[in-house]
């Protein structure tokens, strides 16, 4: 698994109650630049608390990359559940939004070693990523193995689009000879950042 560093001027950590009108301008932005699909229009504040709660309840890790001289969030990421059955407790799915400014850094290289690095902590066997143009590189350079093209997969802003699937297999798990492998939640205390 590739370790990257973050530059000098970013802090990178777990998302606080604080950030989420900072994640708020983060993820409406990347709706209205057409860079996520999910929405046709911009959400509010309660979903993005809803968001951070759920995140929270079912013990999956979020976090943010910050300036490091005002402790503001210009990206953040998830792993989150990839399907909601008790079967696909070690798969999970990750999600990341960088703030237009602040994008082509490498952020989105740290985000992603960081999620994987948790996602290994947490001993799920695979991680999955849904995308359509700007991060299929950025999986690539991981190793993420590429699983299909899903056509019309969406449709939005007047026109159909086509889904790309990656997924990236966590060699070390392994639940051999567990009929029932549990799912464990993401221990915040215990975790220990990359950078
Ligand atoms: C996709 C995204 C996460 C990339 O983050 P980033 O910080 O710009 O990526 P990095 O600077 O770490 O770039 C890593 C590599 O990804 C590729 N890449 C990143 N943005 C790209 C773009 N717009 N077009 C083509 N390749 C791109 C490049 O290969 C890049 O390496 P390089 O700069 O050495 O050529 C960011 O553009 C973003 O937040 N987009 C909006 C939301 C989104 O699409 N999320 C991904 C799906 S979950």
């Amino acid at each position: 698994m590739s370790i990257i560093t973050l530059a000098d001027d970013y802090i990178i950590r777990l998302v606080k109650e604080q950030d989420l009108s900072f994640i708020l301008d983060i993820f409406n932005e990347c709706v209205l630049d057409q860079s996520t699909l999910l929405y046709y229009e911009t959400v509010t504040l309660d979903y993005i608390k809803e968001w951070y709660q759920l995140c929270h309840s079912k013990g999956y890790p979020a976090i943010v990359i910050c300036n490091k001289i005002t402790d503001q969030p210009i990206a953040y990421a998830y792993l989150t559940s990839a399907y909601p059955y008790p079967v696909f407790n070690l798969t999970t799915m990750l999600a990341i939004y960088i703030s237009s400014a602040h994008r082509r850094r490498g952020l989105g290289r740290v985000l992603v070693s960081e999620l994987l690095n948790m996602a290994k902590e947490q001993k799920f066997k695979n991680v999955i990523a849904s995308t359509n143009t700007a991060s299929v590189k950025l999986f690539e350079s991981f190793k993420f193995q590429y699983c299909g093209k899903m056509e019309y997969w969406a449709y939005n802003f007047g026109r159909f689009i086509d889904g790309l699937t990656f997924q990236y297999i966590i060699q070390e798990t392994n639940v051999q000879n567990q009929e029932r492998p549990t799912f464990e939640p993401f221990q915040e205390e215990s975790y220990k950042f990359i950078n």
